[in-house]
């Protein structure tokens, strides 16, 4: 009888341990969570680098990049099929009810990561500062960066290849906010 009472005990911390692993988090939510946090740590590598608190460092900033593709676009919309919120999901009904608006912004991201990945080794845009073409293109993207870009841009036309990383990092970090203002609980 002790036995069974002991078996019966491990299984159900084992169950506890999964189902609240990860704020409680299970099945497709836990896979779209942790694809989020492979985000988060990417953004979170690149901001020092961005701010010019460390070194650049173009190879990390391609890998990073490539980490950001592997998460965005058809990566990250397969992980919120139809109505899937339970758990401590944070994910709003309206994802369903706009998911073509949902999905062009995922791509977006993964445009952008493309874009940033191309860009690695450009030159960095500074404040205030229109010395060439290029710089000059690169302060025009960040304007028009300020507005919500997410939604009336196509990104097809815009040359992010020859952006400075740093305004194509801005956009980046833009594209992760303009998703969770519309779609993701604010707490
Ligand atoms: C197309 C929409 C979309 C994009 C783009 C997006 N997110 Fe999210 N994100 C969400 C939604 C929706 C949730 C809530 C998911 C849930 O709780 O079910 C979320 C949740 C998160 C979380 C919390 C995860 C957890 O453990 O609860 C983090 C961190 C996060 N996102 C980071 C990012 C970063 C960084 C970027 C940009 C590089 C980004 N996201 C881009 C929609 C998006």
């Amino acid at each position: 009888m002790k036995k069974v009472i002991a078996a019966t005990t491990v299984v159900s911390a084992l169950f506890v341990a999964t189902a609240f692993g990860h704020g409680g988090a299970t099945g497709v939510v836990k896979e779209r969570m942790d694809l989020m946090g492979n985000l988060k740590s990417a953004i979170k590598i690149l901001v020092p680098m961005m701010k010019g608190d460390q070194e650049y460092d173009i190879e990390k900033v391609i890998t990073q990049s490539k980490i950001i593709q592997e998460n965005s676009g058809i990566h990250m919309t397969k992980g919120f099929p139809k109505d899937s919120i339970h758990g401590p999901s944070e994910a709003k009904e309206e994802i369903w009810s706009n998911w073509d608006d949902f999905q062009k912004i995922a791509n977006d991201l993964n445009k952008l990561a493309i874009g940033l990945e191309k860009a690695a080794a450009n030159p960095f845009h500074k404040k205030g500062q229109m010395m060439n073409n290029s710089s000059m293109m690169g302060q025009s993207m960040m304007q028009m960066g300020q507005g919500n870009m997410a939604d009336n841009m196509n990104l097809d036309d815009m040359p992010l290849d020859q952006m400075p990383p740093n305004g194509v990092f801005k956009m980046i970090t833009q594209n992760c906010s303009a998703c969770h203002t519309k779609y993701r609980i604010e707490n």
